[in-house]
């Protein structure tokens, strides 16, 4: 099989299942609109990963989630319709612009009570959080400046208790990790070979599909 053939076929496994596991869901589908409207930037997570970031969050019993990259909301949604009724979702995002349109597409989604936008800097907010006192998050998802994803792994750690799962977005960018020289990567190896040493956790990274292949890294602070 040659390359344009197996492009091919992932995208088609990718629709495959997204049919199958993704139906369209109508607040889902407007936030993109919405989203694509504002002239957001389209780098949200597949419907997909949604589906699976919503099954890791049952599967964590997760109450409390802290997501890093709000963008339009768009996964945020998806967490949040995951949630139990007394469940929140805090996600931090760097931008007011995008978090105007997020808020208004978690409003539109009938969840504003669960999830709150919190507009500034990832780095000094989960600074900020963690001197703070605070319950410690069930779920924490990676998803903003790929450069800062080993900080945020630092504070992923401050910001959790045995059992919680720190999930990361974009780790296999279509394969440039596999490139020593390619600087652009260099956050996201060193990331990935944290999560693979760090004796506190237990991790994979799982190849996803999308039009290229990318990867969600999945792991659970040890008891
Ligand atoms: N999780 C979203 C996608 C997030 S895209 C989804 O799947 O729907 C990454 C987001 O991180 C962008 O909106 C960008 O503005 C934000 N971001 C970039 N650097 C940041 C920082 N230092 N602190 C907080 N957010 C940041
Ligand atoms: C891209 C995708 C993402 O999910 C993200 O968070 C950042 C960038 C991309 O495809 O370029
Ligand atoms: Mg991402």
């Amino acid at each position: 099989m040659n390359g344009d053939d197996f492009g091919k076929l992932l995208r088609d496994v990718d629709d495959y299942v997204e049919e199958l596991f993704a139906p369209p869901a109508p607040v889902l589908e407007a936030a993109l609109e919405d989203s694509r409207n504002a002239g957001l930037p389209e780098i949200n997570v597949s419907p997909a990963q949604g589906r699976l970031l919503q099954l890791l969050t049952e599967i964590a019993g997760a109450r409390r989630i802290l997501e890093i990259g709000t963008l339009g909301g768009y996964s945020a949604i998806h967490f949040a319709r995951a949630l139990p009724d007394d469940g929140i979702l805090i996600s931090l995002e760097l931008e007011e612009r995008h978090a105007e349109v997020a808020r208004n597409n978690i409003e539109r989604a009938g969840l504003s009570e669960k999830v709150e936008v919190r507009v500034g800097d990832a780095r000094k907010v989960l600074s900020a959080m963690a001197g703070e006192d605070f319950e410690p998050y069930d779920l924490i998802f990676i998803d903003a400046d790929k450069e800062s994803y080993p900080d945020y792994l630092e504070w992923s750690l401050r910001l959790s208790r045995p059992g919680t799962l720190i999930l990361g977005d974009n780790t296999i960018r279509g394969g440039s990790v596999l490139d020593p020289r390619d600087d652009s990567a260099r956050a996201t190896r060193q990331f990935n070979r944290m999560l693979a040493e760090d004796e506190r956790l237990s991790a994979i990274v799982l190849p996803l599909i999308r039009e290229r292949i990318d990867g969600l890294a999945i792991a659970r602070v040890r008891s």
